[in-house]
């Protein structure tokens, strides 16, 4: 026994014992602070033009390119399990230098854009704005002749774009290329084309990260030379995340990203506190492939861990989550599941 007078005085001596709490499955329930609503989760999905094989992608089992019309079905099955939202990524069938299937109203985003909004109408159709799966090169925007990205050619040809799937429909446009004006260069290219209600959810505070691998695998992305850290943000700096944050409000963001989520939770939770938007983060496709090879090899229990990292998520403050895990976590979570 440790003599009375030497021994230290603890929480149980002040009558605290947080284990209270914890007793049962009910009280856990009760004084939960946070919870992932299906309603704030968003589907990214991939479409692919007839020449692309549309399959599912080597490095995100689950994960697969879809025609229009399946994409459809995939939005329908998607609203009955409580998702709300779908986030979409072409695949066109033609590249070039300046992206031109981009801003083509018969392009395949469009189309989609179109196809959706007709057949499953409450859906939340929000278009990635960007043209890296679009150059031939696979960079997010126009070269110059030093084959550097030129910021302010790219911004026209992003309005180009955003007008097309204004045109078709779309709910929402989510820039990701990283250029500096783009968005309140958006802005005005919408408003002074009468879209003054479509909002801009911008990739604010996107990395120039190893996490994207498999995506650009299965949206055939990479750059054929260099890489993005020109355009993209460098991985410490969080200080110049809160200022991309700030610029983006100032010039008229609707909807703020953090990207990617896991190896970023400080800056979801920096950026929450000076936003007066929401804030989305979005769990990438490497985060996503993580996990289903761990599960794979059976050293992690898939359905926990995907349920802490959106609930890590939520609780560092994001209001929106994008996610490939959007619809198994509406499977297993909707109401009676
Ligand atoms: C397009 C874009 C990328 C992602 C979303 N939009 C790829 C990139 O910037 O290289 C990544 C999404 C993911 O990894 O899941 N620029």
């Amino acid at each position: 026994m440790i003599d009375d007078l030497l021994r230290p005085r603890t929480a149980v001596d002040l009558g605290k014992r947080p284990r209270r709490l914890r007793a049962s499955p009910a009280l856990r329930e009760l004084v939960r602070e946070r919870e992932v609503r299906i309603g704030s989760l968003v589907q990214p999905l991939f479409v692919a033009d007839d020449g692309q094989p549309a399959t599912e992608i080597a490095s995100m089992p689950g994960v697969r390119r879809w025609r229009t019309a399946e994409a459809v079905e995939e939005c329908r099955a998607l609203a009955a399990l409580g998702v709300r939202a779908v986030l979409l990524f072409g695949i066109p069938d033609r590249k070039d230098a300046v992206a031109s299937s981009a801003h083509d109203p018969a392009g395949i985003v469009q189309r989609t854009i179109r196809a959706l909004k007709r057949d499953v109408p409450a859906m939340v159709v929000i278009a990635d704005l960007c043209n890296c799966e679009y150059t031939d090169h696979g960079h997010c925007g126009i070269l110059d002749e030093r084959g550097d990205v030129d910021n302010d050619a790219t911004l026209e040809l992003l309005a180009r774009t955003a007008l097309s799937y204004a045109e078709a429909g779309v709910d929402v446009i989510a820039p990701s290329d990283m250029m500096d004006g783009r968005v309140g260069y958006l802005r005005a290219a919408l408003d002074a084309s009468g879209y003054t209600g479509l909002p801009i959810m911008s990739y604010a505070v996107k990395f120039a990260s190893g996490f994207y691998g498999p995506f650009r695998d299965a949206a055939d992305s990479t750059p054929q030379f260099g890489d993005r850290r020109s355009y993209q943000m460098d991985p410490p700096n969080a200080r110049e995340a809160v200022r991309e944050a700030l610029l983006d409000l100032d010039e008229g963001a609707d909807i703020l990203i953090v990207k990617p989520a896991l190896a970023y939770m400080d800056l979801i939770r920096a950026v929450a506190e000076v936003s007066d938007v929401p804030v989305a983060c979005y769990n990438v496709s490497g985060e996503y492939a993580m996990v289903k090879a761990a599960a794979r090899n059976g050293w992690i229990d898939e359905d926990r861990i995907v349920d802490e990292m959106l609930t890590g998520f939520a609780r560092a403050g994001a209001d929106i989550i994008i996610t490939y895990f959007a619809k198994s976590y509406a499977e297993r979570h909707r109401r009676g599941a």
